[in-house]
């Protein structure tokens, strides 16, 4: 068997973190029986600064070929966000329909979360974030540029079909869990769009009987996720929730270096995509010392869900055996003076 996977590095870090990976991905792939073959697009703001756009026409339909992406980073210093994003991440999700944005956080034996009195394995929980509409969908416009009467109108659009397939997806995770789920919502201030989110939350939840379900406003959830973040199991958010939400997710659970992302989709013409919840990381770019192990621990999620369970867990234990070893290397977000090639070495010893 040979899965067929999109390697878009991207920006900063993000072609660091993803060169480091793909090459365990290999080794795993041969200790389980299968290959994995690679394209690498080089695609990003390099080429936006030479050509003009992030990629080239026709590049989602040739992404829409692979079985599965993995991707970096995108965000350049000199280039606004807003074009980056929308030139290259945000269309992927969309145009691929990857409605699901899962965004584990673990507190690893071995890793000290910023937090007092938490050990490894203290914090387990996993945010379903919705991924393609929202407070994200495109809908909205700015008028009367330049003027003192300027107005940009952005709309959050919440469909029916939209929150319940999330809201679905999250009481499954909940059910093969701990049977723990929370609403995150804000129904006291936006009474349209988050109150269908609540309706509909209340409505599945019928059919998860089984399921303990609490709801909490996104305010309290940020204090919360910092207060007791051992109580959560499985949370389900918005897309701009869910994105601010997993960033606490991250530091509470040790390091921005250690959470990661899959974008899935349920379309069959269509790749998911593996990302780690970081960006570009500008401060740190070209030092040689980003954590490889969110992008890793993404790749894991990525052979997981092509159906290669033992080639998943081996490298997710690779991980979990060096952040339990104090005499490991460890790169400077985890308190080490390694670099991102230490870290890899010894996975790939340990592997
Ligand atoms: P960031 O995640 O890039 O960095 C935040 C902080 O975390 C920085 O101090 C950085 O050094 C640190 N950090 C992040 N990943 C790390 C790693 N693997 N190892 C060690 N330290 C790490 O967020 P930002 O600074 O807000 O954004 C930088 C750029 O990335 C912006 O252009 C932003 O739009 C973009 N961005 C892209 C994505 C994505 O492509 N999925 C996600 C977030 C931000
Ligand atoms: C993430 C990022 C993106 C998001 C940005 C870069 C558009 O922050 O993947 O968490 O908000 O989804
Ligand atoms: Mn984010």
């Amino acid at each position: 068997m040979t899965y067929d996977i999109a390697h878009l590095p991207g920006d900063g870090i993000g072609v660091e973190v993803t060169d480091a990976t793909l090459p365990l991905v290999d080794r795993v792939a041969d200790d389980h029986g299968f290959s994995v073959e690679t394209t690498r697009y080089e695609w990003g703001s390099e080429r936006y600064l030479e050509h003009g756009s992030m990629m080239p026409e026709g590049a989602l339909e040739r992404l829409a070929e692979h079985d599965a992406i993995l991707l970096g980073a995108v965000g350049h210093p000199d280039i606004p966000d807003h074009v980056t994003l929308r030139g290259m991440m945000l269309p992927i999700r969309k145009t691929f329909d990857q409605f699901i944005c899962e965004r584990p956080s673990v507190l690893f034996e071995g890793v000290e979360s910023p937090l007092r009195g938490y050990e490894g394995g203290d914090i387990d929980f996993v945010v379903y974030r919705e991924n393609t509409e929202g407070e994200y969908s495109d809908v909205g416009g700015r008028e009367h540029r330049g003027h003192e009467h300027e107005l940009a109108v952005q709309s959050a659009v919440f469909t029916r079909h939209g929150t319940e397939r999330i809201v679905r997806a999250a009481f499954e995770a909940a059910t093969d869990r701990s049977g723990k789920l929370t609403n995150v919502t804000k129904s006291n201030a936006q009474a349209h769009g988050m109150v269908l989110w609540d309706d509909i939350v209340e409505e599945v939840a019928e059919e998860y009987p089984e399921v303990e379900v609490e709801r909490l406003l996104v305010d309290a959830a940020s204090m919360d996720l910092i207060r007791r973040p051992d109580e959560f199991d499985v949370l389900v958010a918005s897309n701009l929730f869910g994105d601010i939400l997993t960033d606490i997710g991250a530091i509470v659970s040790g390091s921005m270096g250690l959470a990661p992302s899959a974008n899935v989709t349920h379309d069959e013409r269509y790749p998911s995509m593996y990302e780690p919840v970081h960006g570009s990381a500008p401060d740190i770019t070209g030092q040689g010392i980003a954590n490889p192990l969110a992008t890793i621990l993404s790749a894991s999620m990525m052979l997981d869900d092509l159906g290669e369970p033992g080639a998943a867990d081996a490298l997710r234990d690779a991980v979990t055996d060096q952040l339990a070893d104090p005499d490991a290397p460890r790169t400077p977000d985890l308190g080490g003076e390694s670099g991102t090639g230490d870290v890899v070495d010894d996975l790939r010893e340990r592997l």
